[in-house]
């Protein structure tokens, strides 16, 4: 294992102040799939927990879907567009290799006064994403930043491989980092309110196990490549479930030690929604109950750097994540990577913000979770 560390945060707080959320209206179930690959519903809800995807309309991208979930954010937050000083996309199913899914984004959505960038760290994505966001608000470098999951990954599927297309799924999440109202400076604190530290991790060695072989400059796009389907995702599903029930613990367990929790302090834990087996594993090792665990890719599948931002926004509209709560967040996927991040939710809209707040959760369905938290 290398590369990792467990930061706090340090400087002013900084807090999540909106969240948007869109979902394509086309929807995919087990059996759509079993009509044309060999599969079947059977299979894929006992060793995944998956009943259906929602798939992209034709001619929509990550950036479409992520548009309308980062409006959503910006009205939650009760902020102007003009506002917000950067736009960060998280994804693995970006629009072009170049440029950026976040300038067509930060354009479309009239962010005039932001820079704008794509985070590509696998479906770990929106949390390195949320790092880089809430590192540049504590400091003070920017004010407000918009951070897009967006993924319209059924374009980067091959529609023949039963091993990868019956596990992910497209959509779109979206929040605000933005200073938290009302906090007093906290400079140097380990705990606080609002966003309280992260663990990022790396490691390269994996890499071979979930990719996408072509159309980078290791491998250029060709006739060859394309006829040899490297073009497409490829997944060592055995070897990325070893690894992403390892690093769960590992890193959940490194970013509650470093902001001074423990396990029994969680009121939810919002994992990355890649496979029912690997969240129930990881969370037992970990000592979560059942009911402190938010899920929905039985309805969505793996939407890779869309799942967390997704997942809040659902249990929030669900009344699962009310101030105060202490929420660990999980990513984990290509590279491989994986990214815990631990936060005091604050229901607040953004400081200083000249909108109005909409509260709006989302266009997302609501709630298909575990059991009720008491
Ligand atoms: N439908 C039916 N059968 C399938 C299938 C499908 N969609 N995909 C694979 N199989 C078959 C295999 O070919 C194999 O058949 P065999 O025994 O005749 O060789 C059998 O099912 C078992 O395959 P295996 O890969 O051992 O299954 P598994 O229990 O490991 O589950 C995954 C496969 C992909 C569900 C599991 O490995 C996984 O979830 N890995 C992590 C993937 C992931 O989360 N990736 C994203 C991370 S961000």
């Amino acid at each position: 294992m290398t590369g990792s560390a467990a930061p706090s945060l340090f400087g002013r707080p900084v807090t999540i102040s909106g969240l948007g959320a869109h979902l394509p209206g086309k929807v995919l179930t087990n059996h759509d799939l079993a009509t044309f690959l060999d599969t079947s519903d059977e299979w894929i809800t006992q060793r995944t927990g998956i009943k259906e995807r929602r798939v992209a309309e034709e001619g929509l991208s990550a950036s479409d879907l992520g548009i309308i979930a980062a409006r959503q954010a910006l009205a939650d937050a009760g902020l102007s567009p003009e506002q917000v000083d950067l736009v960060i996309t998280a994804t693995i199913s970006p629009d072009r290799l170049m440029p950026a899914t976040a300038a067509r984004i930060a354009y479309q959505c009239g962010c005039v006064n932001a820079g704008s960038l794509d985070v590509s760290a696998g479906c770990t994505g929106f949390v390195y994403a949320l790092a880089m966001a809430a590192g540049a608000v504590a400091s003070g470098l920017h004010q407000y930043v918009l951070v897009v999951g967006a993924e319209a990954i059924s374009r980067l599927l091959d529609w023949q491989d039963r091993a990868t297309a019956v596990l992910f799924g497209d959509g779109a999440g979206a929040a605000v980092i933005s200073p938290l109202e009302g906090a007093s400076e906290r400079a140097g604190a380990k705990t606080g309110v609002g966003i309280l530290g992260f663990d990022l991790g790396s490691d390269g060695s994996g890499e071979e196990f979930l990719l996408i072989p072509a159309g980078g400059s290791r491998l250029p796009a060709s006739a060859e490549t394309v006829a040899a389907r490297q073009h497409y995702m490829k997944m060592n599903g055995h070897e990325v479930y070893k690894f992403a029930t390892r690093v769960i613990v590992q890193s959940a367990l490194r970013v509650l030690e470093h902001c001074g929790k423990t396990v029994d302090d969680l009121d939810l834990f919002v994992p990355h929604q890649a496979n029912l087996r690997i969240i129930e594993a990881a969370a037992k090792k970990l000592g979560v109950p059942e009911n402190k665990i938010y899920t929905n890719l039985q309805r969505y599948g793996n939407t890779s750097c869309a799942s967390i931002p997704l997942c809040l926004s659902e249990a929030r509209a669900e009344g699962k994540l009310r101030a105060g709560d202490l929420v660990l967040l999980m990513g984990f996927g290509a590279g491989l990577t994986w990214g815990a991040c631990l936060l005091e939710w604050t229901d607040g809209k953004a400081a200083g913000a000249g909108g109005t707040s909409t509260h709006t959760a989302g266009s997302t369905a609501g709630g298909n979770t575990h059991e009720e938290r008491n």
